[in-house]
C-alpha cells in the first residue's frame, strides 16, 4: 500500500457576476423565493412555475429557455433569514444540479440586509454539499469519478466579492478535511498527515512545518505521545508543528488537533461494532491543518501555531497498559486506568509544546469523548475554556459559522476526579462522571496558565445529518477556526 496518495479533490471555483436572469450561462441557476413573495416576470410564467412555494428547503426546478434550466429554491420566513438557512439552500440546489448532471451552478443572490454573509454561505452549503469520497471506487475506466460541481457564479447588484472568496476557500478548505477525515488508516497514517503539512508549507511562503519522528517525540519528553504510540511497532507518530507568520507581530493563536489515526483503545481494546468508524479519530487533526491553509490562502494577518500530535492507539505486546505510569511533556506524572482515553494523553503534551513554542492563546479541537454525543448529539460542540473572553469569541465564531458549539463548566470538584492516589493525576476515572468536563478538565492541567478552549468534535465530526454534510465527515472547525482567526486578525 503507498503510503501517501496523491490529494486528489479538485477544488470548486467560485466568482462574482451582475449579470440579468436570462443571460447567466450555468448549467443551472437557482432562484430564491421568499415564503409569501411572488416570481418575477417572466419567470413566473413559466410552465410549473406556480409550483414554486418559497417553503424553506423546498425545489422547482423550470425550463424558461433563457437561461435554460431554473431551480426556484425555498427560502422560508425573509424575518427568520440567516446565512445558516443560506447554506442549506446551497445544498438545496446542488441536489437540483446534481439530478440534471451539472457541474455549473448559479445563484441570483436574495434581496437582504446583509447580503455578504448569505452569499458565502450559499457558496458553502453547494460546496460541502457536492462532497463525496470516491477515491476507492473504480470506475469502468479505473479512474476517480470527475467533480460534481465545478463552479458556483453568484449573481447579485452588490459588490459581495470578499464573501464570495471566503466562501470559496471556506468550502475547498472544508472539504479537504472531509477528505482526510475519509481516508481509511491504512492511508492516512501519521506519516501521510506530516506530508499533508510539508505540501500546505510548500504552498504559502508565510507556512513552515517541523516534524517530529518517535526518536524526537522521546528525547522531546512527550512522554503522553510516546505511550500511545508504543502499541504500534510499525505505524511511526508524528508531532507536526505548522507555523503561520501572517502578522509577525503581536499575539500568537495556538491552535491543537487531535490526530490519532485510528483508535482500537489500546489494551483497553472498543468493541468491534462500529469500530471502523475511529479512523476518524484524526478529526481535530484535519481541521486544523486545512484552517490553516485556509487562513494562509486568505492571507490573513494573524500569527498561528499548530500542533498533531499523531499516533494509533494499538494492542500490542508492547502497548501501554493499564496501570502504567507515565510522565507528560510539563512533568506531572500520569497512571493510566484506561488506554482508550488516549487523546488526553497526546493532547496534553501538544498543548505544552504549543504554550512553549509562543501560544499566547490556545484552541483544541478533539473528538475526545463518546459522552458528549450522549450529552450535546450531533448539533453542538462542548466548548470548555478557562477564559470568558476566549469562550465568547469561539462561541460567536460557530453561531456565524453553523459550527455551533455549547459551553460546558469546569469546577473544582471535576477537577478532584482526575487526581490520582499514587500519581499527580488518572487518565480517567471509575465513576463516569461527566466524561467530557472530566478529560477537559485533565487538559486544563497542560495549559501552562493560558487562555484556553477546548472543542469535543465527537458528535460533530461526523454523521451529523446536516443537510449540506450528510452522513459521514463534516470537517467541523475548518470554519470557526477561519472566523475566529479573521476575528482575532480585525482586533489586532
Ligand atoms: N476517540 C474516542 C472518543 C470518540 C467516541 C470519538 C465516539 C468519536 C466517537 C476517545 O479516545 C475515547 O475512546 N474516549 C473514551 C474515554 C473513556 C475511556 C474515559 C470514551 O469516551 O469512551
Ligand atoms: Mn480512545
Ligand atoms: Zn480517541
Amino acid at each position: 500500500m503507498p503510503i501517501c496518495r496523491i490529494f486528489r479533490l479538485t477544488p470548486m471555483k467560485a466568482y462574482l457576476s451582475e449579470s440579468a436572469l436570462s443571460e447567466v450561462d450555468a448549467d443551472l441557476v437557482a432562484v430564491p423565493l421568499f415564503e409569501g413573495d411572488s416570481l418575477t416576470e417572466p419567470l413566473g410564467n413559466t410552465a410549473g412555475a406556480s409550483d414554486a412555494s418559497g417553503d424553506f428547503k423546498s425545489s422547482v426546478t423550470v425550463y424558461p429557455g433563457k437561461p435554460e434550466r431554473v431551480v426556484i429554491v425555498g427560502l422560508g420566513k425573509k424575518e427568520d433569514f440567516t446565512p445558516e438557512h443560506a447554506r442549506v439552500v446551497g445544498a438545496v440546489a446542488h441536489g437540483a444540479l446534481k439530478a440534471v448532471k451539472g457541474e455549473a451552478l448559479a445563484f441570483m443572490l436574495p434581496e437582504v440586509d446583509e447580503p455578504g454573509p448569505v452569499a458565502a454561505a450559499l457558496v458553502e452549503g453547494a460546496a460541502f454539499a457536492s462532497f463525496s469520497f470516491d477515491d476507492f471506487k473504480t470506475g469502468s475506466d479505473g479512474e476517480p469519478a470527475p467533480p460534481e460541481l465545478k463552479t458556483v457564479e453568484i449573481v447579485a447588484g452588490v459588490d459581495v466579492s470578499e464573501e464570495v472568496r471566503i466562501g470559496e476557500t471556506v468550502g475547498n478548505a472544508g472539504n479537504r478535511a472531509r477528505y482526510l477525515q475519509s481516508l481509511p488508516a491504512n492511508v492516512a497514517t501519521p506519516e501521510y498527515l506530516a506530508n499533508r503539512a510539508h505540501e500546505i508549507a510548500d504552498g504559502h511562503e508565510k507556512v513552515t512545518v517541523e516534524i517530529l519522528d518517535r526518536a524526537g517525540i522521546v528525547k522531546a519528553g512527550m512522554g503522553g505521545l510516546e505511550a500511545v504510540a508504543k502499541g504500534g511497532e510499525d505505524i511511526e507518530p508524528r508531532l507536526i508543528t505548522l507555523k503561520y507568520t501572517g502578522a509577525g507581530s503581536g499575539e500568537k493563536l495556538g491552535l491543537v488537533g487531535k490526530s490519532v489515526t485510528f483508535d482500537t483503545g489500546g489494551i483497553s481494546i472498543k468493541p468491534s461494532a462500529g469500530m471502523h468508524e475511529m479512523k476518524m479519530d484524526m478529526s481535530g487533526g484535519a481541521a486544523v491543518l486545512e484552517a490553516v491553509n485556509a487562513i494562509a490562502e486568505l492571507d490573513v494577518p494573524i500569527d498561528i501555531i499548530a500542533v498533531l500530535p499523531s499516533t494509533e492507539n494499538m494492542p500490542s505486546g508492547t502497548a501501554l497498559k493499564p496501570g502504567d505510569i507515565i510522565t507528560q511533556l510539563n512533568g506531572k506524572t500520569v497512571e493510566i486506568t484506561n488506554t482508550d482515553a488516549e487523546g488526553r494523553l497526546i493532547l496534553a503534551d501538544a498543548l505544552v509544546h504549543c504554550a512553549r513554542e509562543g501560544a499566547d492563546r490556545m484552541v483544541d479541537l478533539a473528538t475526545l469523548t463518546g459522552a458528549v454525543l450522549i450529552g450535546l448529539g450531533s448539533t453542538y460542540a462542548a466548548l470548555i475554556s478557562n477564559d470568558d473572553d476566549l469562550a465568547a469569541a469561539v462561541s460567536a465564531a460557530g453561531d456565524r459559522t453553523g459550527e455551533l458549539v455549547w459551553r460546558l463548566p469546569l469546577h473544582d470538584e471535576y477537577k478532584d476526579l482526575t487526581k490520582g492516589e499514587i500519581t499527580d493525576l488518572v487518565n480517567a476515572s471509575a465513576q463516569r462522571k461527566a466524561g467530557t468536563i472530566y478529560a477537559a478538565s485533565f487538559l486544563e492541567e497542560f495549559t501552562e496558565g493560558k487562555p484556553w478552549a477546548h472543542l469535543d468534535i465527537a458528535g460533530t465530526a461526523w454523521d451529523t445529518g446536516r443537510e449540506y454534510w450528510g452522513k459521514g465527515p463534516t470537517g467541523f472547525g475548518v470554519h470557526l477556526l477561519v472566523a475566529l482567526a479573521r476575528d482575532f486578525a480585525t482586533q489586532a
